[in-house]
């Protein structure tokens, strides 16, 4: 069982070797060591019962209806196992208690997104982000990521409230 939780300063290496891992795939942006340190605040991971870090992801606020799911990753060996899932859920209870009406990804998997509930739309419809980020990105006139995004808060026959550390099978 994998269990959802917090991430601390111990994990930066690990989160860094997963997120650079599917990077050097060119399926994730790449993120600097310091940029981790910086938000590592902003991050839950995902831990197997040997103490592994064995995926990751963050929520990023950017106002107070609006946040943006970023570097959701699982370890290569991990996958398929719930783990992406039950990190997407347990952050977005996490943006359900911060009252958050809607939150946003640009991903290369949107169909992941599909199966927990997001939508796709346009990326233009986030301009905060296109300035802070897309326009700065090396691949932004060659950009096949996707824009999706979900309404705050979900039904409650949807919403699986984790606001106590998550465990899913490994
Ligand atoms: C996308 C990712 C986070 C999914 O994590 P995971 O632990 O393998 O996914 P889960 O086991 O929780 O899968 C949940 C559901 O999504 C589906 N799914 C998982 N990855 C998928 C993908 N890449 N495309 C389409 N569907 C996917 C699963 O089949 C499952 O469907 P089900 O509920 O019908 O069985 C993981 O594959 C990953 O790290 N990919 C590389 C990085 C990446 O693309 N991140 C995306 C955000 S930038």
């Amino acid at each position: 069982m994998a269990k959802i939780r917090k991430a601390e300063l111990r994990d930066v290496p690990a989160i860094f070797e997963m997120i650079n891992h599917y990077a050097a795939e060119r399926v994730m942006l790449p993120r600097p060591l310091t940029d981790l340190y910086e938000c590592v605040r902003e991050f839950l991971v995902a831990e197997d019962e040997e103490g592994q870090v064995t995926g990751c992801g963050a929520l990023k606020f950017y106002n107070v209806e609006l946040a943006e799911i970023r570097s959701l990753c699982v370890a290569p060996g991990s996958q398929n196992h719930g783990c992406g899932r039950a990190l997407a859920e347990t952050l977005l209870a996490e943006a359900e208690r911060y009252g958050l009406k809607t939150v946003f990804a640009l991903t290369l998997a949107p169909d992941f997104f599909f199966k927990c509930g997001f939508r796709e739309t346009a990326r233009e419809r986030f301009p905060m982000k296109v300035w802070r980020d897309c326009l700065r990105c090396e691949r932004y006139f060659h950009c096949h990521e996707k824009t999706v995004y979900l309404n705050l808060p979900r039904p409650a026959s949807l919403a699986k409230t984790q606001a106590e550390p998550a465990e899913v099978s490994a």
